[in-house]
C-alpha cells in the first residue's frame, strides 16, 4: 500500500507536543513525512525539519508559504497537522481545509464558539475530514470503556466522574515566570485557563465513552494563585443529553499530581475506572461481583479495542502510541475516502470538529457560570441547540 503524505505546522524543536506527533504519525508506516512549517522563527523551522528529514523545498518557513507550496505539487500532502499556540488553530485549520486538505487540529479548535462554528462548516461543504486531537480517546482501553456502554454491560449510565488534574502551576513563586503567566492572562489565552487547557480532554473523554453530549453544567471556578485572572481550578457538575450526571474536576495547583487524567463510570449494572497514567488496565467491577481487571491486549476484548493494540500483553503502551490509534483512523478514514468505500467503523472514532465546537462552547459556558456562582448554564454551541 502506498503511504500517505503527511505535514505538520508547528512542533518545532523543542516543543511539547511536536514529537508525540511524529510518533503517532510515523507508527505504523501509513504516512510518509513530506513537508512542514514547524517553527514561528522561519529559519529555525526550516532547519529543524531538515535535520528530521525534510527536503529542503517542503521544508517551509511559515505556514503561508507551505499552504502554496503543497497546493502547487501533484504528490501534495494528504493530511496536515496543526499544532501551534492555541490562537493560530482557527486561521491556519481554516485556509487548509479550504484549499483542499485534510485537517489534524490540536486542541483548543478555536478560541470562540463562532469560529468553531465555522469550521465545522467549512468542513462540511468542502467534504475534507477536520479531525481534533482528544489523543487520550486513542487508548485502546478507552476504547474498550467505550464499547462496553455502547453494548449494554454497564446498563444506563447515571454518572460519569472525568479529572485532569495536576500540579505543575502550583508554585506561587513562579507564577510570574513568563511561559507560565501567559497561560492565566485573558489577552492570550482567551476567557479560561486550566478547563479550556485540560479540562476539555477530561469532557471529550466523558462523552466519547458514555456516547452522550454534553447539555447543561455548572461550574465553580477559583484563581488559587491571587495574582491571576483566569482559573487554576475548576469543579463543574454536568447533565448530558442521554440522562447521564457528570462530575469533572480539573486543577493544575493539585501538587503532587502528575498528569492526572482519569475516568470513572458507573451504570445500572456496574462501574469501570481507568487512569491515563496506568493506561494497560482497566478495573471492572460488575453489580454484585468481584472487581476485575482487564488488560490491554488480552483475548476477547472489542474490536475497536482490538484493533488499537500493538505490543503483546505485559508490555506498556503509553501516550504516543494513542496518538497512533488516532492517526491509524484517519489513514483508514482518508484511504476509505480516496477509495470510495464506507470506512471500517472500529476505526471511526476519531474526534471531530463537532466535537471541537462542543468543547469551545463548554468553555465559555464553564467560564459565564464560574462567573455567575455556579449558575446552571446550557453548554451545548447554538448550531447544535
Ligand atoms: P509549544 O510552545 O511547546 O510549541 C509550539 C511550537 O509551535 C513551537 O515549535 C513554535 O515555534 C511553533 N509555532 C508557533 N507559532 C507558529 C506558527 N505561526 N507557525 C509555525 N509554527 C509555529 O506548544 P505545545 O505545548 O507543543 O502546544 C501546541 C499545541 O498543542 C497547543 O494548542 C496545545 O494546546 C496543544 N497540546 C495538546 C496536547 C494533547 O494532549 N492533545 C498536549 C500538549 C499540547
Amino acid at each position: 500500500m502506498t503511504k500517505l503524505k503527511w505535514g505538520m505546522i508547528g512542533g518545532g524543536e523543542g516543543s511539547q507536543i511536536g514529537p508525540a506527533h511524529r510518533l503517532g504519525a510515523g507508527l505504523d508506516g501509513a504516512f510518509e513525512f513530506c513537508a512542514g512549517a514547524l517553527d514561528h522563527r522561519p529559519d529555525a523551522g526550516r532547519a529543524y525539519g531538515q535535520t528530521l528529514g525534510l527536503a529542503a523545498d517542503r521544508s517551509y518557513g511559515d505556514w503561508q508559504e507551505m499552504l502554496a507550496g503543497e497546493r502547487a505539487r501533484e504528490d501534495r500532502v494528504d493530511l496536515v497537522t496543526v499544532a501551534t499556540p492555541n490562537a493560530t488553530h482557527f486561521e491556519i485549520t481554516k485556509a487548509f481545509l479550504e484549499a483542499g486538505f485534510h485537517v489534524l487540529c490540536e486542541k483548543p479548535m478555536t478560541m470562540t464558539v463562532e469560529e468553531g462554528e465555522e469550521i465545522v462548516r467549512i468542513a462540511k461543504s468542502s467534504g475534507r475530514i477536520c479531525a481534533v486531537n482528544y489523543g487520550y480517546s486513542g487508548y485502546s482501553l478507552v476504547r474498550h470503556m467505550r464499547a462496553m456502554v455502547a453494548r449494554g454491560d454497564l446498563g444506563a449510565i447515571r454518572l460519569v466522574k472525568a479529572e485532569f488534574a495536576h500540579g505543575h502551576h502550583a508554585d506561587a513563586a513562579d507564577a510570574d515566570n513568563p511561559r507560565v503567566r501567559w497561560r492565566y492572562d485573558p489577552a492570550q489565552a482567551g476567557v479560561s485557563a486550566q478547563f479550556a487547557d485540560c479540562g476539555i480532554h477530561a469532557l471529550h473523554m466523558a462523552s466519547f465513552v458514555i456516547g452522550q453530549e454534553l447539555k447543561s453544567l455548572s461550574a465553580d471556578t477559583v484563581s488559587c494563585i491571587a495574582s491571576r485572572e483566569l482559573e487554576d481550578d475548576a469543579m463543574v457538575n454536568m447533565r448530558f443529553d442521554g440522562g447521564a450526571v457528570g462530575r469533572l474536576w480539573t486543577s493544575s495547583i493539585a501538587i503532587g499530581r502528575q498528569h492526572g487524567l482519569t475516568l470513572q463510570v458507573f451504570g445500572e449494572k456496574g462501574g469501570l475506572r481507568w487512569a491515563q497514567e496506568q493506561p494497560n488496565q482497566l478495573y471492572w467491577m460488575p453489580l454484585g461481583e468481584r472487581l476485575l481487571v482487564i488488560e490491554r491486549g488480552e483475548a476477547g476484548l472489542s474490536p475497536e479495542a482490538d484493533r488499537t493494540t500493538r505490543v503483546t500483553i505485559g508490555h506498556a503502551e503509553g501516550m504516543p502510541l494513542a496518538f497512533a490509534n488516532i492517526y491509524s483512523d484517519l489513514a483508514e478514514a482518508i484511504r476509505a475516502a480516496k477509495d470510495g468505500r464506507p470506512m471500517d467503523p472500529a476505526a471511526d472514532l476519531y474526534p471531530r470538529a463537532e466535537d471541537g465546537l462542543r468543547s469551545m462552547a463548554a468553555v465559555f459556558a464553564v467560564a459565564e457560570s464560574g462567573k455567575a456562582d455556579g449558575q446552571w448554564t446550557d453548554a451545548r454551541p447554538p448550531m447544535f441547540r
